[in-house]
């Protein structure tokens, strides 16, 4: 169906975001989605610090940007907006690099205080970027996001809920079948 680029902006190695989207990325691609994860903290250092546009990493996330026909955008709140780390990436893309896609932002956050960061901070960047199908996003409280003795990750119900409420309409917006599998919940 559609081809899914997802974005993880978080610099921990232990992140419950990177979790949390390579979670819904099953769920997408139980929509019959091809789904491409990367999690910006892979990605050299020197080049996103040095802002290295010619760097081969850099351009190849750049190509996998302008391949894609959705972005899920997902980043952990830092200081009631997005993480460095994520726009440190988005600097580097193409002024208008979401032209024609379908965005979906998502966040994660220790307090409700910081609830709108997705809307006040991270969706005027998108929007800056050529974005014109920016559907809701969801900002998960990252208590409700545990990781299970085996790895996996265990969502609150009520967050589980809300998250595939707005990954289903993203999936739906690109075209995704309906059906999913009960386990990816
Ligand atoms: C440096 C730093 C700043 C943070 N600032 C905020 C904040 O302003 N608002 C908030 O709700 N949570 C804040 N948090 C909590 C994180 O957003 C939250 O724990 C998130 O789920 C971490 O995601 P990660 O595991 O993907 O890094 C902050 C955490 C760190 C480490």
């Amino acid at each position: 169906m559609a081809t899914i680029l997802s974005i993880s902006g978080s610099p921990s190695a232990a992140s419950r975001t990177a979790r949390l989207l390579r979670h819904l990325d099953n769920r997408l691609t139980a929509q019959g989605h091809e789904v491409i994860p990367l999690d910006v903290r892979t990605l050299p250092a020197d080049a996103l610090l040095g802002a290295d546009f010619r760097h081969p990493e850099i351009i190849q996330a750049a190509a996998l940007v302008e391949r894609a026909d959705g972005v899920v955008v997902g980043t952990p709140v830092y200081k009631a907006a997005y993480s460095g780390l994520l726009k440190s990436l988005l600097d580097l893309l193409p002024q208008y690099a979401l032209a024609g896609k379908t965005v979906l932002p998502l966040a994660t956050g220790g307090s409700t205080a910081h609830v709108l960061a997705i809307d006040y901070a991270l969706r005027p960047v998108l929007s800056s970027m050529g974005a014109t199908h920016i559907v809701p996003g969801w900002f998960t409280l990252d208590k409700d996001l545990t990781v299970g003795v085996d790895g996996s990750l265990i969502v609150a119900p009520g967050a589980a809920e809300a998250l595939a409420q707005v990954t289903d309409q993203f999936s739906l917006a690109l075209g995704g079948r309906t059906t999913v599998l009960a386990a990816t919940g």
